[in-house]
């Protein structure tokens, strides 16, 4: 309690930051040998240049870890420390235990709680949101929060609609406990009635059918719907968190945008009438990593040394639910 008996505020501050991405590449050149596509076409459709896929045996929660410990390094935080870890991804390990849990052993931080938050393209946002408010009620005081996907596993290499979109990666921050500022804010929607614009219909409780065993494992999406629906989501949760902070669209020193497509980050970009140099890409590199892709832009802006502390960052997602939403913070 402060001297005035109000609890005094406290704020969730990203003290560091990491991120991994699995050796293999694969070029546009390379899937154009496989499906009936081209460099011209995914780039100028997508801006992907390029995507990494993770060695066979090689799991979600081992991009995880290694982004994990880039993270707690960055940080100078113990994993020991750590009151929590929560984990984005819709692509998990095991069905159980959560790969928060297999992530918390392998980094020997026993005991803290682990979950995992399942909201596709927006895991990574969501978690953020989870661990913001942990850390505001006072539940915990330094938390680990990871978005890691291997998506790959899933994607059906003959569909050139789907393939040349999708790669592997994780990002990870450690949160820890401020007074003076962090997190400002955090903005969460859903859609579930939208689902079969963009799903994996196979599960474990509808059952596993004969067809989808033979089908494989596999994402579906109508690429153009979802197109129309994300930028408008998202322009809409843009225009909800600069309200919600009182703040003018040219405040914001950097746009972090979930990375799917540089034309949905371009019109998210227009709305809020910021120069690209303002607005960080890394779709080109890795394609859409789905919870992996925020804290990848978020480490790779930071370790280049483009965001600097003290400055106002925007952080938005968009995926399948559909869910989206965006965090407010002061690095
Ligand atoms: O992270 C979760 C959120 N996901 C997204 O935000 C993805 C949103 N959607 C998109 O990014 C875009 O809709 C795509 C990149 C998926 C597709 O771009 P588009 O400009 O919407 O193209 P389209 O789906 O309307 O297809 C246009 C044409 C079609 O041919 P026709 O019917 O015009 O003859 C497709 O068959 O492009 C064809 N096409 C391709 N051509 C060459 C589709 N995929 C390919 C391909 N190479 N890989």
């Amino acid at each position: 309690m402060s001297e005035t008996g109000a609890t005094p505020r406290v704020y969730a501050r990203i003290a560091g930051t990491g991120s991994y991405l699995p050796a293999n590449v694969v070029t546009n050149e390379d899937l154009s040998k496989v499906v009936d596509t081209s460099d011209e076409w995914i780039a100028s459709r997508t801006g992907i240049r390029q995507r990494h896929v993770a060695a066979d045996g090689e799991t979600t929660g081992d991009l995880a870890y290694h982004a994990s410990v880039r993270a707690l390094e960055a940080a100078g935080v113990e994993a020991s420390e750590l009151d929590l870890i929560v984990l984005g991804t819709t692509t998990p390990d095991l069905v159980f235990p959560s790969t928060a849990c297999l992530l918390q052993h392998r980094l020997g931080a026993n005991g803290c709680g682990a979950f995992d938050v399942n909201a596709a393209c927006s895991g990574f946002v969501y978690a953020l949101s989870v661990a913001d408010k942990f850390i505001r009620a006072g539940a915990a005081r330094t938390v680990l929060v990871v978005g890691a996907e291997t998506l790959t596993r899933m994607v059906d290499w003959s569909d050139r609609a789907t393939c040349v979109l999708f790669g592997d990666g994780a990002g990870a921050v450690v949160l820890k406990a401020d007074a003076e500022t962090g997190i400002l804010s955090t903005h969460l929607h859903a859609d579930g009635g939208k689902k079969e614009l963009l799903w994996n219909p196979v599960g474990v409780s509808v059952g596993f059918k004969e067809h989808e065993k033979n089908a494989g494992v596999r994402i579906h999406m109508t690429g153009n719907e979802v197109f129309k629906y994300a930028v408008k989501a998202l322009d809409s949760v843009v225009e909800e968190t600069l309200a919600e902070n009182g703040l003018d669209r040219h405040d914001i020193d950097w746009l972090i945008p979930h990375q799917a497509n540089l034309r949905i980050i371009e019109a998210t970009a227009r709305r809020l009438d910021m120069p690209m140099e303002r607005v960080v890409v890394t779709v080109d590199k890795h394609g859409n990593t789905s919870s992996g892709s925020v804290p990848l832009a978020l480490d790779e802006a930071v370790r280049s040394g483009r965001v600097e502390r003290g400055q106002l960052l925007l952080l938005e997602a968009f995926g399948g639910g559909f869910t989206w939403g965006s965090a407010l913070l002061r690095y």
